[in-house]
C-alpha cells in the first residue's frame, strides 16, 4: 500500500516538475480548415508551464519534420538553439524555431464573448493561436538567420514543442513533442465536400433513379386522366370512333353523288350547238 502511495506521489511530483503536456492542434470550434496545405494552427500554451507569471520570460515554438533524426532544441547549457527554417532545410535536418512570443497570461485567457466584430475576433484568435507557415517575409532573403515561419510542405508530417525561456536566456520548462500533424495534400483538398458544386457518384445515381420514378408516376397519372376523359370503357371509345368514320364515309358518298348528279344535270342543260 505504501509502495502504491509513494509511486503515486512520485508520479505527481514528476508531473509538477516537468510539463507532460503536448502542444495541441487548434480547437475546431475556432478554426475549421486546419491543417491546410501549408499551415498548421496550434493553441498557444495557456496555463501549461508551472510558472504563470514570469517576468522577462518568452515562449519559443520549435517544429520538426518527423523524418529528421535530430530532435535537440537546446544546447548542453540549456540555451535554446537558433536553428532556423532555411538552415534546417525546413525542419528535415533538425528542429527549427518557428515563433517566439510572451508567456500567455493564464489568468486572463481570451474571451470570445467580448468579440463584437471580425477584427476583434481576428485579434483574439491571434492571442489564442499560433499559425505555423503563414509568414513568407523571410523567404526573400535566403541568408536570413532570424526566426522564419514560411509555408510548410504539403502532405508532410511535423511535430512541435514549446519551451519556456527565462530572463537569463535559458530554458526553464518545456512541453513534450506534439503528436504528429500532417499537412493536407491537393488530393485531400479536392475530396472536401463543396456541396452543391460537387456531387458524389452515388448521389447522381440516386437522383437519376428518382427522376425516372417521378416520370413514370406522371405518365401513369396522365394515362388515368385520359382514360377517365374518354368516358368509361375502351370498347365504347372504339365504337364511337367506328361510327363516326362510317357516317363520314356515307356523307362523302352522298356528296359525290350530288356532284355526279349535278354534272349530269349540267350536261343535260348544256345548249347543243345549232345544226
Ligand atoms: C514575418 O517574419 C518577419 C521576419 O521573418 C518578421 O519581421 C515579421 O514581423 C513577421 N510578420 C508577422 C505578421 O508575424
Ligand atoms: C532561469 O532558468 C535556469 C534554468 O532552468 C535557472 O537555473 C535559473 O535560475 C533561472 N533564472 C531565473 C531568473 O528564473
Amino acid at each position: 500500500m505504501s509502495l502504491l502511495l509513494s509511486l503515486f506521489f512520485f508520479g505527481l511530483m514528476d508531473q509538477l516538475c516537468t510539463t507532460q503536456i503536448k502542444p495541441q492542434i487548434a480547437n475546431r470550434l475556432f478554426i475549421t480548415n486546419n491543417p491546410t496545405l501549408t499551415t498548421i494552427a496550434l493553441e498557444k500554451p495557456f496555463c501549461v508551464f508551472g510558472s504563470d507569471s514570469c517576468s522577462g520570460c518568452n515562449v519559443y515554438l520549435y517544429g520538426v519534420d518527423v523524418a529528421s533524426s535530430g530532435l535537440a532544441v537546446v544546447d548542453d547549457n540549456g540555451v535554446p538553439l537558433n536553428s532556423n527554417f532555411q538552415r534546417t532545410n525546413g525542419g528535415r535536418l533538425a528542429p527549427y524555431k518557428v515563433a517566439s512570443f510572451g508567456l500567455p497570461n493564464c489568468k486572463s485567457p481570451p474571451q470570445f464573448d467580448n468579440a463584437q466584430d471580425l477584427t476583434q475576433i481576428a485579434n483574439i484568435l491571434d492571442k489564442y493561436l499560433v499559425r505555423i507557415g503563414d509568414n513568407v517575409t523571410c523567404l526573400t532573403d535566403p541568408n536570413y538567420l532570424g526566426i522564419c515561419n514560411p509555408p510548410l510542405s504539403e502532405g508532410t508530417t511535423y511535430r512541435f514543442r514549446y519551451i519556456l525561456v527565462n530572463s537569463t536566456g535559458k530554458m526553464a520548462d518545456q512541453t513534450l513533442w506534439s503528436d504528429s500533424i500532417t499537412t493536407r495534400t491537393v488530393k485531400d483538398m479536392s475530396r472536401i465536400d463543396t456541396w452543391p458544386g460537387r456531387r458524389s457518384g452515388g448521389m447522381i445515381v440516386i437522383t437519376s433513379i428518382l427522376s425516372v420514378l417521378v416520370f413514370l408516376l406522371l405518365a401513369a397519372f396522365a394515362a388515368a386522366v385520359l382514360t377517365s376523359m374518354m368516358g368509361g370503357s375502351p370498347t365504347g371509345a372504339n365504337a364511337t370512333m367506328h361510327e363516326s368514320r362510317t357516317t363520314q364515309q356515307a356523307s362523302s358518298e352522298a356528296y359525290s353523288g350530288v356532284l355526279r348528279g349535278s354534272s349530269l344535270e349540267r350536261e343535260r342543260y348544256v345548249p347543243k350547238p345549232q345544226a
